[in-house]
């Protein structure tokens, strides 16, 4: 399948205003001289990248302010990307954690995590799937989910529970597809140094997070080139590999281990 080029094409980027998606819509705009849609909650932090890249990068952007665990701010979305310009991509990256133990998650936080990072995403790919299939043109999805869709991490089940979710229902997804010019891509990093993991909650773990330049850069060119499954880091790939051979109890294991240190030095 021939790669995507983004040069002067609409790409819908969630998630925008903040970390990974911050930096991906960035790299879009300046790099690959793509127009861009867009989306968070934060207004404030979408309207200033819009006036920096549409001044500096001289692409078009587009706001959609949008609570992805609002149905009808989804819709709305759904909406706002399919008129008005010819999309070409989208990177459903928009996602929240709670990290601490499972019993103490605060009432809501289930719902919350579970209509962002799922809902969300299932709603938002099957609109664009139907609107890809149905133009027959070349174009691709890529969806954020975490390598902690493949080791869970304790204390953050849910969230590892999301991501399992995305990764298989996109797996699955790819092989129904009728435009051989559509591709879906799952995108699976390790800890990446965003907001997400600014917290003290994370201090054992800073020394193991990617600068999020690099995780950005590693996610866009997985989309480009149609990957069907990508974690970002030679480290993380190879680390992978090796954790297939040890059984899943072990190395969730050593996650709990390090997560639970990180969590006692706060008490
Ligand atoms: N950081 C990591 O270690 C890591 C590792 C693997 C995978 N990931 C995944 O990478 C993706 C990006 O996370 P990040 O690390 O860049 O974290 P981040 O800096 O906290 O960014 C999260 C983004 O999602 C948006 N968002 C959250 N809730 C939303 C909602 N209800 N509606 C609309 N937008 C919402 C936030 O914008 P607003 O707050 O403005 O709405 C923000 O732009 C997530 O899917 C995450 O699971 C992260």
């Amino acid at each position: 399948m021939k790669s995507l080029n983004f040069n002067n094409k609409w790409i819908l980027v969630t998630g925008a205003s903040s970390g990974l998606g911050y930096e991906m819509a960035r790299q879009l705009a300046y790099q690959h001289k793509a127009n861009l849609i867009i989306a968070a909650r934060r207004a404030d932090k979408l309207n200033q990248l819009k006036a920096e890249l549409e001044q500096q990068a001289g692409v078009q952007v587009k706001v959609v302010v949008a609570d992805l665990s609002v149905q009808a701010d989804i819709d709305r979305l759904i909406s706002l990307s399919l008129e008005g310009q010819e999309l070409y991509a989208a990177i459903l990256n928009a996602g929240i954690t709670y990290f601490g133990p499972h019993i103490e998650m605060p009432e809501g936080d289930f719902e919350r995590i579970l209509q962002t990072n799922v809902i969300s995403v299932v709603r938002i790919t099957t609109q664009l799937v139907k609107h890809f299939e149905i133009a027959g043109k070349e174009s691709g999805v890529m969806i954020v989910s975490s390598m902690a869709a493949l080791y869970p991490p304790p204390y953050q089940a849910v969230y590892a529970g999301t991501k399992a979710f995305v990764m298989n229902f996109i797996n699955a997804l790819q092989y129904e597809l009728k435009n051989k010019q559509l591709s879906l891509t799952v995108y699976a990093p390790g800890g990446i140094a965003t907001e997400m993991t600014e917290g003290e909650k994370f201090n054992e773990l800073k020394a193991w997070l990617m600068p999020v330049e690099q995780a950005a850069k590693e996610g866009i060119a997985a989309l480009q080139s149609r990957k069907y499954n990508h974690i970002p880091g030679l480290l993380n790939r190879v680390g992978s590999k090796f954790m297939k051979l040890l059984p899943k109890s072990f190395i969730v294991g050593q996650l709990g281990k390090t997560y639970q240190k990180s969590l006692d030095k706060l008490k």
